[in-house]
């Protein structure tokens, strides 16, 4: 059975810069893996009385079960406030609970930061990584991946206008994808 690679964008909005590189991403399915766009657009803000098995909401329930299919993770981030987008930090957190549960556990992931300015939203990349150490996601040290400018990125169609911003890309991806299977060998 083919291994499945869960892309999330950390966005809500519509013409979401994120949503658009998780579809680039999406689009460049490597040979063997299936890749496959996750929503996380329907989730309650986490409260912790949804632990509780009576009180746990239906969105939930989908979205734990879907998630578990995935056998690695690319998260595609944007920054608010030098930080993760809060839409981001919620699917997290409903991923990581009950507690002996997170689907997340001993799952190669990857980090694509991207913002319209050119810090590339260095300081959401870290604060992600940060998370990942404790939910034990295991992260693609390098190449890490930061995109700047990236309101430059895409035409009309959500297309990459620029070959060298394809190829970055595809460079990203396919580092991913080795690291990954590395550690499912
Ligand atoms: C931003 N933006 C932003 N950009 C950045 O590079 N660093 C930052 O700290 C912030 N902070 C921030 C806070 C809030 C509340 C908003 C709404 C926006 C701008 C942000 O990068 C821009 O809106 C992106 O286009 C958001 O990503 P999506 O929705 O295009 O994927």
């Amino acid at each position: 059975m083919n291994n499945k690679i869960g892309i999330i964008a950390g966005s809500l909005r519509k013409e979401s810069f994120s949503k658009k590189i998780a579809k680039a991403v999406a689009d460049l399915q490597p040979e063997g893996i299936s890749f496959e766009i996750v929503s996380i657009d329907n989730l309650p803000i986490y409260n912790q009385d949804f632990d509780d098995l009576n009180d746990v909401p239906e969105s939930y329930k989908t979205f734990r079960t879907k998630m578990k299919e995935y056998d690695g993770f690319i998260f595609i981030t944007p920054e608010h406030n030098r930080s993760i987008p809060a839409v981001l930090k919620n699917a997290i957190d409903v991923g990581s609970r009950p507690t002996g549960e997170s689907f997340w556990d001993n799952k190669p992931a990857a980090i694509f930061s991207s913002s319209p300015g050119s810090i590339s939203a260095f300081g959401a990349n870290h604060h992600l990584r940060q998370c990942f150490v404790y939910l034990n996601l295991l992260t693609m040290q390098q190449p890490e991946v930061y995109i700047a400018n990236i309101s430059e990125w895409f035409d009309d169609n959500d297309n990459i206008k620029d070959e060298e911003n394809k190829k970055f890309l595809k460079s990203s991806v396919d580092a991913y994808v080795k690291w990954f299977n590395r550690l499912k060998e």
